[in-house]
């Protein structure tokens, strides 16, 4: 089959939100790592990787990592986060986001998102902060849970940026740190700026649904290079000598491999092709759907990547949709459960979280994998407008 890249895939019949799209230099990257034997955690491409990645994000500092989740818990390790701290979190994202403030003992404060754009709600931060949060000898209590908060993890969900500005305003007056989760929005803008370079420090997934795959992975970003020293010692076990088994503190072995990189590299440069196509298949939707149901949109400050596009079912049971597109092999899936509602966080403080569980409720990712044809994409708004339009 041809596909849309003008090169030779093989594409699963099931219409699916997101796969990998291995089509570029993969195979002459990943061989040479075999062929040299150069396949563990360091080599050239780990290198190489790495730097091209902070090219193309425009950071001084990229570390690649073993996955997005070990590059949001080393930065927050990094950033100094100590137990009993408290970090806010969107009740709407992936339980990653929330699990790594865990990881350090500390708890995550459920945040709100935002209608449109579905991330961090900025207003309600604002509110949180002045009406819930004292000023106690130089820190920042949560007056219900006397704990200290520390810092916030804006996630730039499904590929739409978070309004950072006022984010960045308020972190700058309550003194808190900023870890983007900018796992889902690798090449996303806000205002014209990468995301994943306003925060102290970003976390970057390379999971196989991602926009760029190593199988596995992750990269943390930052401008600042005494953090990202700290973070290149606490992936590779804070080992403090190439040649003596010297080790400064507790590390991790939060490294990617040689092979990882190597995909990763070849993905890389295929990026812009990747990011064009997903937003040809928003736009699609935006036209053909929009006038049947809500799509998902972007704000005039954003440029998204359209990592998942999203569409908002009102006054039909959207279980039922997404049984039904299931069955016609058109892959859907509810958005994000609200963490605030999940066993491990029902005991977790949640302010005012009422529209990430309507956007449960209503939501549904649908179809966003590159691969798809315009046929398919026709056959999928078929399907949902019949749907849609059944009584
Ligand atoms: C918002 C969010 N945060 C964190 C992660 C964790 O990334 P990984 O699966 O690479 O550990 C993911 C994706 O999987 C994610 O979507």
């Amino acid at each position: 089959m041809q596909d849309k890249l003008n090169t030779k895939v093989i594409i699963s019949k099931r219409l699916t939100l997101s796969e990998p799209f291995i089509n570029g230099n993969e195979w002459k990257y990943v061989k040479e790592c075999l062929d040299t034997g150069w396949v563990s955690s360091a080599g050239k491409f780990v290198d190489l990787f790495a730097e091209k990645f902070s090219q193309y994000v425009n950071a001084k500092h990229a570390i690649p990592t073993s996955c997005g989740t070990s590059a949001l818990h080393v930065s927050l390790v990094a950033l100094g986060l100590q137990p009993n701290e408290e970090v806010l979190v969107p009740s709407l994202t992936f339980i990653a986001t929330a699990n790594v403030v865990r990881y350090c003992n500390a708890y995550p404060v459920f945040t709100d998102v935002d209608d449109r754009t579905l991330c961090m709600d900025v207003g309600k931060v604002k509110d949180f902060l002045e009406k819930e949060c004292i000023w106690s000898n130089g820190l920042l209590i949560n007056k219900s849970t006397r704990r200290t908060v520390r810092g916030m993890i804006p996630v730039h969900i499904y590929g739409h940026p978070v309004d950072m500005d006022p984010l960045l305003e308020l972190a700058q007056k309550y003194n808190m740190f900023i870890l983007e989760d900018a796992t889902e929005a690798l090449g996303s803008k806000y205002k014209g700026k990468m995301t994943g370079t306003f925060g102290n420090l970003s976390a970057f997934s390379f999971n196989g649904n991602k926009i760029i795959t190593t199988g596995g992975g992750g990269m943390v970003v930052t401008d600042n290079s005494a953090l990202a020293e700290r973070i290149k010692s606490l992936t590779t076990q804070s080992r403090a000598d190439s040649i003596e088994y010297y080790h400064n503190e507790v590390g991790y072995n939060y490294r990617l491999t040689n092979i990882q990189s190597a995909l990763g590299l070849a993905q890389l440069e295929r990026i812009d092709e990747f990011i064009q196509l997903k937003r040809h298949i928003a736009e699609f939707y935006q036209r053909e759907l929009g006038k049947v149901v809500r799509v998902c949109g972007e704000e005039e400050w954003a440029f998204s990547t359209y990592w998942l596009c999203w569409i908002i079912i009102q006054g039909k049971s959207r279980k039922q949709i997404i049984e039904s597109l299931n069955a016609k092999n058109i892959q859907a899936r509810p958005l994000f459960f609200p963490l605030h509602l999940l066993p491990p966080y029902r005991d977790c403080q949640a302010y005012h979280t009422e529209r990430s569980e309507y956007l449960y409720e209503h939501g549904i990712n649908i179809p966003s994998h590159i691969g798809l044809a315009d046929d398919d994409l026709e056959f999928i708004v078929r399907e949902l407008e019949e749907l849609l339009d059944k009584p």
